[in-house]
């Protein structure tokens, strides 16, 4: 396995493999590699030659406010974990490498240059979160010039986020195949997420609230296609009573497709919710009739 750190780097090593005729698949992540990440990379093991993990937490993307420099970065167990798992290429990059370190007119640093997907981002995540979806948006399409990927893996747990960079690449025509992958969970039905290592014992009790919620959104839904109003009264009443730690940030029922809200539930919908316990975030989501 090569770990690198330059745009140079990469294109050399991909350069070869794409001489040997090889299909390249790309995993980008933020490290702190768990079952989740996993999942991808043995997809992309499963569909490509050639994968490549990039692990980079990406300044961008994250609020003041938000868990930047407490994100974990355990770098060597990832190698490690990447290696043990087939990967031929782990790409960790400064964020001047990503970014320039050139101090730009107007105090802005490291690019003038944003990508944005419009609607997709004004509703579930993207309204709490402002200027997150083009952080992301400007780091894959970074990533996606630097790996030039055949086919690139997202899990299914950040709903919104393969949708609008599903959107963004048909949309600037990257020539890259998105592939979403299932959501892993514990066997509780927590969705595994790097957050979790900041609930407390109480917090991570609680937090299978959430999938537990869900479920009984799909047991109504199937049942009797009630009004969205109904189910997200049940889920906020469900989460108030079991997760009585958790703030809820949103619980919406939408368009698989638009993400606007949903008016029937007799269609296929996604069903989405975040709730905040102290500083951690936790989003989870299922897809019914999809
Ligand atoms: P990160 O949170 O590290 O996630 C990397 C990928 O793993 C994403 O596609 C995410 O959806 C997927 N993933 C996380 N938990 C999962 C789970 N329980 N089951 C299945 N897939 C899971 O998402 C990011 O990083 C960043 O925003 C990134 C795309 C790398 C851009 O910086």
């Amino acid at each position: 396995m090569n770990t690198v750190r330059t745009i140079e780097e990469v294109r050399r090593c991909l350069a070869e493999v794409r001489a040997a005729g090889k299909t390249v698949g790309f995993v980008p992540t933020m490290g702190a590699l768990h079952s989740g990440h996993l999942s991808l990379i043995d997809a992309a093991a499963r569909g490509c030659d050639f994968i490549v993990v990039s692990i980079f937490v990406n300044p961008t993307q994250f609020a003041p406010d938000e868990d930047f420099s407490e994100y974990p970065r355990p770098l060597e167990a990832d190698l490690k974990v990447c290696e043990a798992r087939g990967v031929g290429l782990v790409f960790h990059p400064s964020a001047g490498e990503m970014y320039g370190s050139a101090q730009l007119p107007g105090g802005a640093e490291g690019g003038l240059t944003k990508v944005s997907v419009s609607q997709l981002t004004d509703t579930l995540c993207g309204r709490s979160r402002p200027g997150h979806f083009p952080g992301v948006c400007t780091v894959v399409a970074k990533l996606f010039n630097i790996v030039q990927p055949d086919r690139a893996y997202f899990g299914r747990k950040d709903y919104q986020q393969a949708a609008v960079i599903r959107r963004m690449a048909a949309d600037l025509k990257f020539p890259v195949e998105i592939v979403t992958c299932p959501t892993v969970r514990k066997a509780d039905g927590l969705a595994v997420s790097t957050r979790n290592v900041h609930l407390t014992a109480e917090q991570r009790r609680e937090a299978v609230g959430l999938y537990a919620s869900l479920k009984l959104a799909e047991e109504m839904i199937t049942r009797s296609c009630p009004p969205p109003g109904d189910v997200i009264e049940a889920i906020r009443t469900h989460l108030t009573e079991h997760a009585p730690l958790g703030e809820i940030d949103y619980v919406q029922i939408v368009d698989p497709q638009t993400l606007r809200d949903a008016e029937t539930t007799s269609c296929p919908v996604l069903v989405a919710l975040a709730v905040r316990f102290g500083q951690t975030r936790l989003i989870d989501n299922i897809s019914l009739r999809g």
